[in-house]
């Protein structure tokens, strides 16, 4: 039995490691990854499967295979894939040290939150699957914890565990290990900058689950990495650096001045010194990397005319524009999941913006948002791209935005609403339902109800319109 079987960790899907997004970058630095809807992709640690069963049910042609240490965590997983009548994904319970040397080739795997967390051999065997079983232009994703920001973190690790170590009770260790941290924050009338970190220490674990805090700042098992160290214990498997998983975290986006000139120079002399002294300057705590195979041709510089092969999807909305310096006739375009803003004065990027608006939760190819000077659009496009302001992906994907005659929620979303109240949207995003009645009316919504009877149990036309265009919007309603 491990700690997983002993608190479960959350079953929800990981955005950044969805393969058909992250493939992205390896296509920018000169890799041709495979496209996720025929691909075979394997998760080390998958848990319960928060995020292979939404990728397999979305993907049937594919094949997915996780592995995971605990009971409990792959008899959940199963249970749902039961439900579901998956025949494209396989869980087992299995130690990765057990890995079968006769697994094949695997166009992706995935590691979150694994690697930082379990024994020096785990580790070493981690990468070891990586290079005996990635394709030739396969690609794995491997978080971790880094420094120079653990150190920080260890700090508060160091009191919590010290405080928490003076309790049997799991659930009082948790809750004291928060309350020490909350005391030093707020209860000793210091305002100085290191009490300020603490204030924020104590907003970061008052925003996690508890079994965040079990399973990381409690666990005994913690190893942040400097990047460097990371790239070379990769390499000692004949393993080599990609990237990061979300293109903005390996440029020196919001890093202005001196900074972004050391930077600069460090570019063509050497990658993994670049990130390393763009992790000093972020002063960085984790990182999702990949990885390939150490023969693989990289390029040193993102391949900005690569943007026209992909595909793109953004949640916006128009916006007041706040820059004084902007051109007459400008517009402003919010992305409504992370509050970034967008502001042009080029009638044809901000026509774009509109059609990719309008598109959401669709994706939309390079041709399709308009024409123009096409490098120019490249360039623009990868800047969105370095900003999260937008998404690209590698294949298209075409979600319904108008639902059918007989209303369906995805089933995926369905089946989570009826266990509890965090629901996986077909873009891996999560969708948080706190309202038990508002989940068991999900579960109407199976596509064998009329509008009509729909719009009865949810109080009129107008309540089942509304339900309807949130569920669009949130990207689970079902095609
Ligand atoms: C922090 S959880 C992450 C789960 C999932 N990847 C996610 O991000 O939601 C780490 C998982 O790794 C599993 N694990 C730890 N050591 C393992 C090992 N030696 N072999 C297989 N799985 C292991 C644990 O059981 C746990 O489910």
């Amino acid at each position: 039995m491990n700690d997983y079987d002993i608190v479960e960790y959350p079953h929800r899907p990981i955005a950044h490691a969805h393969p058909d997004r992250f493939a992205v970058v390896a296509a920018l630095y000169g890799m041709q990854p495979a496209p996720l809807s025929t691909s075979r992709v394997l998760e080390l640690g998958c848990g319960s499967g928060g995020n292979l069963i939404p990728l397999a049910d979305l993907n049937p042609e594919a094949s997915f295979f996780g592995v995971d240490l605990s009971d409990a965590a792959i008899a959940q997983g199963q249970k749902r894939i039961d439900a579901l009548g998956l025949c494209n994904l396989r869980l087992a319970q299995m130690d990765v040290m057990d890995f079968p040397a006769d697994a094949g080739e695997f166009d992706y795997i995935i590691a979150h939150g694994l690697f930082s967390w379990v024994p020096q051999p785990v580790r070493e065997k981690v990468l070891d699957i990586c290079r005996r079983h990635l394709a030739p232009q396969g690609l794995a994703y491997v978080s971790y914890n880094t420094y120079p920001g653990c150190h920080l973190r260890a700090m508060w690790r160091d009191m919590m565990q010290f405080h928490a170590a003076q309790f049997d009770d799991r659930q009082t260790r948790i809750d004291q290990a928060r309350s020490l941290i909350h005391l030093v924050a707020h209860g000793t009338g210091q305002d100085d900058a290191a009490h300020r970190l603490a204030q924020e220490e104590d907003a970061r674990c008052a925003a996690i689950p508890d079994s965040g805090i079990f399973h990381d700042d409690l666990a005994e098992l913690w190893q942040p990495f400097y990047v460097r160290e990371f790239a070379g214990l990769a390499a000692a498997h004949g393993l080599q650096f990609v990237g990061e998983a979300v293109f903005g975290d390996m440029l020196p986006v919001s890093i202005d001045g001196p900074a972004r000139e050391a930077l600069a120079a460090l570019e063509q002399a050497s990658p993994i010194a670049y990130q390393q002294y763009l992790d000093f300057f972020r002063i960085r705590r984790f990182r999702r990397t990949l990885l390939c195979r150490d023969g693989q041709v990289l390029r040193r510089r993102p391949d900005v005319d690569a943007m026209r092969r992909f595909h793109y999807s953004a949640q916006l909305e128009r916006a007041a524009v706040d820059d004084p310096d902007a051109p007459p006739g400008s517009c402003a375009f919010r992305n409504r999941l992370n509050d970034m803003t967008v502001t042009t004065g080029d009638p044809a990027h901000a026509a774009a913006l509109d059609r990719l608006m309008a598109a959401w939760p669709s994706t939309l190819d390079f041709a399709a948002l308009g024409d123009g000077d096409a490098s120019r659009f490249c360039a623009v496009l990868l800047d969105c791209l370095a900003s999260s302001f937008l998404n690209a992906h590698l294949e298209a994907r075409c979600l319904p935005r108008e639902s059918r005659e007989r209303p369906e929620i995805w089933r995926v979303t369905r089946l989570e609403a009826a266990l509890g109240n965090t629901l996986p949207s077909m873009h891996l995003g999560i969708v948080q339902i706190e309202d038990e009645a508002v989940r068991r009316q999900l579960a109407r919504f199976d596509g064998s109800h009329t509008r009509a009877e729909l719009a009865r149990q949810c109080g009129g036309a107008e309540n089942l319109a509304s339900i309807l265009a949130r569920a669009a919007k949130s990207a689970i309603l079902a095609g």
